[in-house]
Order: structure tokens, then sequence, then C-alpha cells
């Protein structure tokens, strides 16, 4: 049996995943994958730093560089997170064509062009399955299981963390401050946990998805991005009332698809899920994906979006479909930019077109409207009014009873409108001397 040398780079929770996820079920990867898997460095920062995993000393190291330029090295596995120390790892390995297995989205929605292209460059792969939704294999979905057809319409649940604080938040009534307080001291959010409430998180696993799907790089810029750090209790409630939940969810909806232009739709931002939807019912930690394809139709994954051990089964994977492919190389049975195991990014390159994201603006939704208003007559037909000549339809109202003269908030569920109407329209009703607060606006989808 052939071998294969694994260099891991970094050593965190993914990585003390990945050796511990080694160590159970080594043999059972290496029947499967017909190669022998061993580990010949891994590198850390701090080789002193206490680990909740137990790692052999005569493997550890602290010279990536040297780990990496290892003639003895087949494989690098950066698992080091943050872009610009990964950075230089990747590129150093894929510039000695060696192949690599990443989980780092931030990096691939960064720089992920530039390092595809080298990958091809080099005729070497760069796998990436634990970039998006950790243990959900997503990536070999859209990929391999769902390779003939186009997407119409993919829904993600991306991020667990903001998904465990509006699942609480739902469940609890308690409000987003001290549902995260409490989340970062029970270690389910990190102690800064602004990439996964402000949406980056979730915005760069969009990106991912978005140009796996569509054969164009989809930028991160070109993504409209809320967090969650803006949903109320208030919000929630109503929400309820009205049949949705809120979630944090993904959109990459196709809009144009033709011989010279791709044009899709992608958001990331707090969204009303109607209850009857396979989405409003992931709670916690959990992360779902719901896949619509031209020929297979409707698709929903579910699974651990994060943590130690459903990343490093997906990191786990990607080794696996690496080995076999430097095989098929070696054997003189695959051409060097032939899918293989299909994790390299090339049919994707050989696919792409022009392509655009839609701006925000120009984006056609549903919407939830809160305003919060001062109980009296008028008040509603000075609102209706703004909205009609914006030429835009309400579909239901919520006024709960309040006082006269007191301030009372106001919901108004808004047939599909643009976000450029939504946004002259609450231009205008903001100043009306009825209207206490800055108003909310959510988006709701309905999923056809
Ligand atoms: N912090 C992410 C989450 C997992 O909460 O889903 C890593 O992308």
């Amino acid at each position: 049996m052939r071998q294969l040398n694994v260099a891991i780079i970094g050593c965190g929770t993914v990585g003390g995943g990945v050796w511990q996820a080694l160590r159970r079920n080594q043999d059972l990867l290496e029947k499967r994958a017909g190669i022998r898997l061993r580990v010949s460095c891994i590198v850390v920062k701090d080789p002193d730093k206490k680990r909740f995993v137990r790692l052999p000393k005569r493997l550890v190291g602290s010279d990536w560089k040297v780990a990496v330029d290892d003639p003895k090295t087949d494989l690098v596995v950066e698992l080091v997170g943050g872009v610009a120390t990964a950075r230089k790892v990747v590129e150093k390995a894929l510039g000695l064509g060696k192949p690599v297995v990443t989980a780092n989205k931030a990096l691939l929605a960064a720089h992920g062009d530039s390092l595809f292209e080298k990958a091809k460059n080099r005729q070497t792969g760069l796998y990436f399955e634990a970039s998006v939704a950790g243990g959900i294999p997503i990536v070999k979905v859209l990929r391999e299981g769902l390779l003939a057809n186009r997407f119409p319409r993919i829904y993600g649940i991306l991020n667990g963390t903001c998904n465990y604080i509006l699942s609480r938040m739902q469940e609890e009534g308690e409000d987003f401050s001290s549902i995260l307080a409490e989340a970062q001291l029970n270690g389910y959010a990190e102690s800064d946990a602004s990439l996964d409430v402000n949406g980056l998180d979730a915005l760069h696993k969009t990106a991912i998805l978005a140009s796996l799907a569509h054969g164009f790089w989809v930028s991160p810029g070109d993504i409209h991005v809320e967090g969650i750090r803006h949903v109320t209790n208030l919000d929630i409630g109503f929400a309820d009332r009205l049949g949705y939940r809120i979630k944090l969810l993904s959109s990459i909806l196709s809009r144009k698809q033709d011989r010279d232009v791709t044009e899709i739709q992608a958001t990331v931002c707090p969204t009303l899920v109607p209850y009857n939807h396979g989405l409003a019912d992931i709670d916690g930690v959990f992360n779902a994906i719901n896949v619509h394809g031209d020929i297979v139709g409707e698709t929903l994954y579910c699974g651990q979006g994060a943590g130690a051990e459903a990343t490093a089964s997906a990191v786990l994977s990607d080794i696996a479909a690496a080995a076999l492919d430097s095989l098929k190389l070696a054997d003189g049975t695959a051409e060097p930019t032939a899918p293989c195991s299909g994790c390299q990014w090339q049919p994707f390159t050989a696919l792409t077109q022009n392509g655009k994201v839609i701006a925000w603006e120009d984006v056609v939704s549903k919407f939830y409207l809160r305003l919060t208003v001062t109980d009296a007559p008028g008040t509603m037909a000075q609102i209706a009014n703004v909205l009609a000549e914006n030429t835009i339809g309400i579909s239901s109202i919520i006024q709960p009873e309040g006082h006269e003269s007191s301030s009372v908030p106001l919901i108004l569920m808004i047939h599909d409108a643009s976000v450029r109407a939504m946004n002259q329209a609450l231009k205008r009703i903001r100043n009306l001397s009825v209207v206490k607060a800055a108003p909310v606006m959510i988006r709701v989808d309905h999923f056809q």
C-alpha cells in the first residue's frame, strides 16, 4: 500500500479534532482509501501550550515553512485560521505542487480565486469541504452528487452561533445580549463573537457556495450582509404570531442565466421563515442547507456546522480525496485537471462565465416592517399613503391595542417590493411626526 505523508499546520480545536479522529478511525480510512496515511508533523505556534489532545512530542514542530518544504511532505493540511499566515502556508504548498486541505472560509472567500488558479497552474488540488457547514458534506453535494444540476435556489443556515442565539431568544424570550453573554460563558460562542453575530462567517461560506454553484467567482464584497444584533424579542414574538421564525439566512438565487451572463442574488440577513418550511425547524448550533436543483428538485442537508469532530470529519474526507487523487495521478489514470474524486475547483473554472451579483437595492422581496407610531386617528392613513406612492402593497397588519396618543408597535407585512422602493418609502415614513422610532425592516421569504 502506498503511503501519504501529511503535515498538519495548526492544532487548535479543529486540528486537535483531526488528530483524535484519525487515531480513532485510521484503519478504516486507510482501507477505504487504499492508501496509508502518516501524519509526519504537526506544526503549532506554542509547543508548550496545554491542549485537549495529547500530541506525540516527536511530531510537534513550530516552523510551518520547514514542514511544508520537507520533500517527504506529500499533503499539507492548513488549520491555522485567520488569513495572513494561512495564505502564506497555502501559497507555499501549492507553489511546490503539493495538494492542500483547508477549513479556512475567510481565506477562500478573500483569496480563493488566486489560490484555485495557483492550484490549477501547478496541477494540484485545493480541498475545502470543511470550510462550509462543518460536518455537512455540502461541497461534495454540489460538486459531485448534484453535478448535473443548475441551482435556481440555495438557502442556508450557515452559522451555528447565530442560530443558537436566535433559537434561545425564541424559546426563552431573553434578549440578544444576555443570551450571547451566557453562550460565551459556556463556550458555545467565541469570546470575540463579532465574526459570527455580524454575519461575516456566514458571508464567507455563502460566497464559497455561490461560487461553487454558479461557476464564477463571487466576492463577499458583492453580497449584502446583515448580522443579528438588531433582532429583538419583540420582532421574534410578532413573527411568531404571523407564523414565522427569524433565522440568519443565506440565500443564493439564480436570476438570469444565458449564454453570456449569469446573474444571481446573494444575501445574508435575518429572514422570516414560514413555520411550514424545513429550515424553520433547524434549532441550536445546527446548520442546514436547502438546495433546489433543476433536475433533482428540492433537497435538504442538516448537521453540525462547527466543533472539533464535525469539522474533523470533513477534513478527513478531504485528506482521503486528496490521497485518491494523488494515487490516480501517480498511476496515470487521471488527467491532472480531471475532477478525480471531485474536490478540485477546475471543472468550475472551466465553466466560468460572466457572472454578476445583483445589488441589494435591486433585490425584490416580501418584508416585515415594524414601526413605532402614535396611536391616533390618521396614523395608518399617512403610512399607507407613503407606501402606496412608492407602489408598495400591504398584505397584513397587526397593531396591538394601545392607549390613545401613546406609542404602539405597528407591524406591516409587505407584498413583493424592491429594497430601493422600501428605502425610499422608509426615508419619508421616518420623518412623519406620528413615527416615534427608527423603522425595523426584515426580509421575508416564502421559498417559491
Ligand atoms: N463560528 C462558526 C459557527 C463555526 O458558529 O457556526 C465556524 O465557521
